[in-house]
Formats: structure tokens, C-alpha cells, sequence
């Protein structure tokens, strides 16, 4: 149940947005300005090991896998986030109940962008279906 999550996480489709600083603020040691552009590195911040245990592994049953970043925070977050984790919920129920095996046979290529945190083409074999 929590591996769409997990991926969400992992992969983090969107690298990160961007907000102009209201007022000054003290973040990490730096001082934001008001009226600077600061962008929100959603992809850095689901790999913070003083939030999350093990960052970088891709476990499907952490005990909060909801916890991440990459529907954004606040009151702009991902309005269709819920929809998305249903989409993807039935998406590999369904794969899974007909493909028991799934062999990737290549290196995947990536979207050329640092915005969208995407593949354009990822060559796989299924061996066989149930
Ligand atoms: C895995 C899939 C998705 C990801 C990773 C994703 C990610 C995001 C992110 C990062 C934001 C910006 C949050 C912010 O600025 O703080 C956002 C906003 C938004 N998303 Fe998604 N999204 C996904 C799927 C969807 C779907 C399926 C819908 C609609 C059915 C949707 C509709 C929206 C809308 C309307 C906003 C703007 C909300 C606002 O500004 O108040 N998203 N999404």
C-alpha cells in the first residue's frame, strides 16, 4: 500500500517551484530578502536524512511514506494529489496482477529538463504474463 507513495518520494516528478519571499527571513544561516525569488528544491528535500531515515533507498514500507515533498506544502500543495496516488494505486495493481515479471534492458532516457524529473523512454522485456 505505501510503494506509490515511496515512489512519489523517490523519484519526486517535480524537481521544485518557486515563491517571492514576502519578508526577510533567516533560513538555514542565510538571509532571504523580501521580493527574492527563492526556488524550493523539493527533490533535495525528500532526500534530507535529518527527516527521513535512509533517504536514498527506495523502501515501499516506510512508516510514514506520505511524508515528502513532492505534491509541494503549504496552501498552494498539489490540489490532484490524491488523485494521483489513486491513478497510480490501480495503474500497478494492475500491472502486477498481469505481469509477475518486469526486466528493465537499458538505461532509461531522461527528460531533458531540471523542472520535470521524468523519463522519455525506458525499454523493458516481460517475459511472460499470468
Ligand atoms: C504524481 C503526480 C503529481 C505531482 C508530483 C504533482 C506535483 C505538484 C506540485 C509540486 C505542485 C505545486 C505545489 C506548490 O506550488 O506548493 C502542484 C500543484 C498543483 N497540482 Fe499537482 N501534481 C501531481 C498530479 C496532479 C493531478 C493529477 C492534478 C489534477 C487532477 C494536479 C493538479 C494540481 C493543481 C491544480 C495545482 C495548483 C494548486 C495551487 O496552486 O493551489 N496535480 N502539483
Amino acid at each position: 500500500p505505501s510503494m506509490v507513495s515511496e515512489t512519489i518520494r523517490w523519484q519526486t516528478p517535480l524537481a521544485y517551484m518557486r515563491r517571492t519571499a514576502l519578508q526577510d527571513y533567516e533560513l538555514g544561516g542565510k538571509t532571504i530578502r523580501k521580493g527574492d525569488k527563492v526556488v524550493m528544491w523539493y527533490v533535495s528535500g525528500n532526500r534530507d536524512d535529518e527527516v527521513i531515515e535512509n533517504p536514498n533507498s527506495y523502501i515501499i514500507d516506510r512508516e510514514r511514506p506520505r511524508q515528502h515533498l513532492s505534491f509541494g506544502f503549504g496552501i498552494h500543495r498539489c490540489v490532484g494529489n490524491r488523485l494521483a496516488e489513486l491513478q497510480l494505486k490501480i495503474l500497478w495493481e494492475e500491472i502486477l496482477q498481469r505481469f509477475p515479471e518486469i526486466q528493465v534492458v537499458s538505461e532509461p532516457e531522461r527528460v531533458y529538463s531540471s523542472f520535470v524529473k521524468g523519463y522519455e523512454s525506458m525499454q523493458v522485456v516481460i517475459p511472460s504474463r499470468l
